[in-house]
Order: structure tokens, then sequence, then C-alpha cells
């Protein structure tokens, strides 16, 4: 890879050890993709921030390049094992908050806004069409890239964070035009009538589309919730985290419908519901936001939720990014939940925190979410707000 003079002085350590460090990181990583050279990024979107996942051993490298230097970029960080305000209250255990709480340490010593959010578009981390940037949630990798038209691979943690040290990336995968061209046309034939059904969209074309850039036609109406939830499915269950939505993302009018073509009807939709539900029907957790919860997702859960309670032996999490829950709390959202039982989960989330054998089963609007919770070993069953509200309120799935 060919590197500028900058370059190789901050390669060679003259800006210091993490700077170095993430020089190396690149440097490996553009050489095994065969990239050219490095380019600039607008912004960085870090995940693996869970002390759940990144153990000691994690929490010692962040330490090691939060004692030496800062990011060069924006960046903002994907959601953390725990609410870092409110964690008592999810059942967190104190020894894990302190060392989640070490490792959020670290992040803000480097100089990363501590949003914890896979929603970082929601929040002030929106980059342009046809910016380049690196970010390494899944989710809100394919959301960058379909849905506002700016440019990242997947990143991981690692190549992420060294990104933002460096301020560059490698030029490779979706940051070339050649790379981002669809592969399979997908005719949606299915009529899509609640948010869930974009989860299964995302299972359906994920699992048919697999490795493929997909081309979707046949999309009547759609909105920001429903987009980010089909992001979130589509790349979980198979595709790569780019697709193009005639009439809805931009730049798919200047590309070329591909020959290939692939047609999604009712029937795999329901393929994708008996996939992800499963055989349960006492619920003991209902977690709504995943991706964190929009303002307006917020404010339907509290509409539902007026004059209602919780079952017993079942707890509501609304998961959200704190900015929307800061939104909530002055809109009369919060209190209204709250009054009914509900908890927010904010800076977390249902895959990342520590949950493992805690619940048994979970309901939830999010095909991602059913995915990460199986790992966690419990049941999952998908469905609307309403009738995840209902799940909430009754203690059972009804549907
Ligand atoms: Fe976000 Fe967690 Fe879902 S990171 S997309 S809420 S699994």
């Amino acid at each position: 890879m060919e590197l500028t003079s900058q370059e190789q002085t901050m390669l060679d350590g003259k800006e210091g050890y993490a700077v170095r460090k993430s020089m190396e990181i690149l440097v490996a990583l553009g050489e095994i993709f065969g990239a050219k050279n490095l380019i600039g990024v607008g912004g960085v979107q870090v995940a693996g921030v869970s002390y759940h996942n990144l153990g000691d051993a994690g929490l010692e490298f962040l330490n090691s390049l939060a004692a030496d230097g800062k990011v060069k970029v924006l960046t903002t960080l994907n959601p953390a094992g725990m609410d870092l305000e409110n964690w008592q209250q999810l059942g967190i255990s104190p020894e894990f908050a302190e060392k989640q709480n070490m490792v959020i340490d670290a992040f803000q010593r480097m100089g990363i806004v501590i949003s914890c959010t896979c929603t970082p578009y929601l929040i002030g981390n929106l980059p342009l069409y046809g910016e380049h940037v690196a970010w390494s949630e899944s989710s809100a990798v394919t959301f960058a890239n379909s849905v506002l038209g700016a440019r990242t691979n997947r990143e991981g943690g690692p190549s992420a964070l060294a990104a933002a040290f460096v301020g560059k990336t490698p030029n490779y995968g979706l940051h070339l035009d050649e790379n981002r061209v669809p592969d399979v046309h997908v005719q949606v034939n299915a009529e899509l009538t609640k948010l869930s059904d974009w989860g299964a969209l995302g299972y359906a074309i994920g699992k048919k589309a697999e490795n493929k850039i997909p081309y979707i036609t046949g999309i009547k109406t759609v909105d920001l919730d429903e987009l980010k939830s089909f992001c979130a499915s589509v790349v979980t269950y198979g595709a790569k985290p780019l697709f193009y939505m005639k009439g809805v993302t931009p730049g798919a009018e200047a590309q070329k419908q591909p020959q290939e073509t692939l047609t999604i009807e009712e029937s795999d939709l329901k393929i994708a519901y008996d996939a992800i539900n499963d055989d349960v029907t006492n619920i003991e957790l209902v977690c709504l936001g995943c991706p964190h919860c929009s303002i307006k997702e917020i404010s339907e859960i509290a509409t539902l939720l007026e004059g209602k309670k919780v079952a017993e032996g079942t707890e509501l999490w609304v998961a959200t990014s704190r900015t929307a829950k800061q939104l909530a709390d002055k809109r009369g959202y919060t209190a209204t939940i709250e009054a009914a039982g509900g908890k927010f989960a904010c800076d977390t989330c249902m895959a990342v925190a520590p949950l493992k054998g805690r619940f048994k089963s979970l309901a939830t609007t999010s095909a991602k979410g059913c995915f990460y919770s199986r790992q966690n070993l419990m049941k999952t069953k998908m469905g609307s707000i309403e009738e995840c509200v209902d799940a909430a309120v009754t203690g059972q799935w009804n549907n």
C-alpha cells in the first residue's frame, strides 16, 4: 500500500503509540484486502463497547490507546453492556458496572462521544451522500451505505478505532464504485403492514440474496423506522451491508437493474416469521428498540401503554439512545412508560447486555433482536409494537 510521507511518519511512531498502533492495523488490513492507499473519513462509529464482549484483555487494549492519543474525527459509540445511569434497575451487577464504567472512561479519554447507540445517524453522526466513513455496527453500516449513500465497510471494533485515531481507512471494498454495483434484482410482491414485516423481509432477502447486493423493487411506502429495522435484519440474515431500493434510496435510479431476479411473496414472509418465532407463550422480557427506538417509536409505545400495567413476571425494556430518552422526558413519554412499569434501557440493548440465562423468552419487533437473543438462550417471538406491548401487559404472546 502506498503511504504519504505524513502517513509514514504516523507509522514510524512520531505521533505516539496510539497512532502508530492504529496505522499498523490499517496497513495490515489494507494489505490483506489489496487497498492501494488510505482515504480520509468524515466520521467513525465504534462497536465493541460492552464489557461483556471485551473482557479484561479488551479493556487493557483500550487503556493502552487512551493513555496516548485522541481521535481525529467525530467518533461515536455503539451500545454498552448496561444503561450507564440506571444500571441497577436493569439488574446489572455492581462488578459488571465497575468494569463497564472503566471501558467508558477509556473511550472518554480518547475524545470519543459517549453516545452508546446503534442509531448514530439519529443523534448527529450523519454522513453525507458519498462521504467515506468507518462504521462498525452492522445495522448502521447498512443504513449508512444504503439509506444515506455514504461509503463504509463493515469495520471491526479495532479497525474502526484505528480509523478514528488516524482519520483515514484503507480504500477497498464498499469505498470503491466497482464494489457497489447491485448483483440481484429483488421484486417484492408481499404487502408490508407492520414494523416486524420489515424484519421478516430482511430475513427473506438476506437468505435468498446471500452475499449479493440487492436491487429491490415493488416497495410502495416505507418510513425511517421501517428502514432501520430492515437494515438490521437484511445484514444479520445474509446480504452485504448495501442495498438499493427503487424510489427510496439515493443512487438507485443510477444503477442498472440486474438480470438475475428473485421474488418475495407473502409466503416468504410467513417462512421468515415461522423461522424466527419459537413455540412459546409465556413472555418474560419484551424489548423494543432494535435498532434503538426513535422518538416516534417511543411516542407510539407511550400511547399504547397509557393507563395500562406491565404484567407481574414480565419486564418491558425500551432500548434507545440517551438523546432520544431526553426528548421523551420532555414530551412526557417517559413518565407514561414508567408509570405502566416499563423501563428505559438507554445506552444498551438485549444483545450486548449480560442477559444469558436471565430470561427464558422474549417478544420484540426485531428480527435481529431474535437472532442474538437466541444466543442468550431465549425463545423468541417477533411482532408489531402493538403485539409486543400486549405481550408486556398480559405476560403472554396472544397472536
Ligand atoms: Fe442495535 Fe443491539 Fe439491535 S446494537 S441493532 S439494538 S442488537
